[in-house]
């Protein structure tokens, strides 16, 4: 199962297993913010989402989200998280 992560320029394949929740498979492949760890107060973590099905991006709270495959995340940028 894969995610995609795209900034409109590049976008990467994640793969993740059943259950997971989607900040943390965007966090395991790029720096991404996420101040308050998760709790879904500081609001840093939103990003434009494509759920599976859908055509339309909606902002959303990756942290309040589990990771669905052919799920697409608009993010601003993509840095590598091991760069
Ligand atoms: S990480 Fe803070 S609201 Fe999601």
């Amino acid at each position: 199962m894969t995610i995609t992560i795209t900034d409109g320029q590049k976008s990467l394949e994640c793969a993740f297993t059943e259950g997971e929740g989607l900040l943390t498979v965007i966090k395991r492949n790029i720096h991404f913010n996420s101040p308050c760890g998760g709790r879904g107060f500081c609001g840093v973590c939103q990003a434009d989402v494509k759920k599976p099905g859908r055509d339309d991006f909606r902002p959303e709270l990756t942290c309040f989200l589990k990771a669905q495959d052919g799920m697409v995340v608009r993010v601003r940028s993509i840095h590598p998280a091991d760069s």
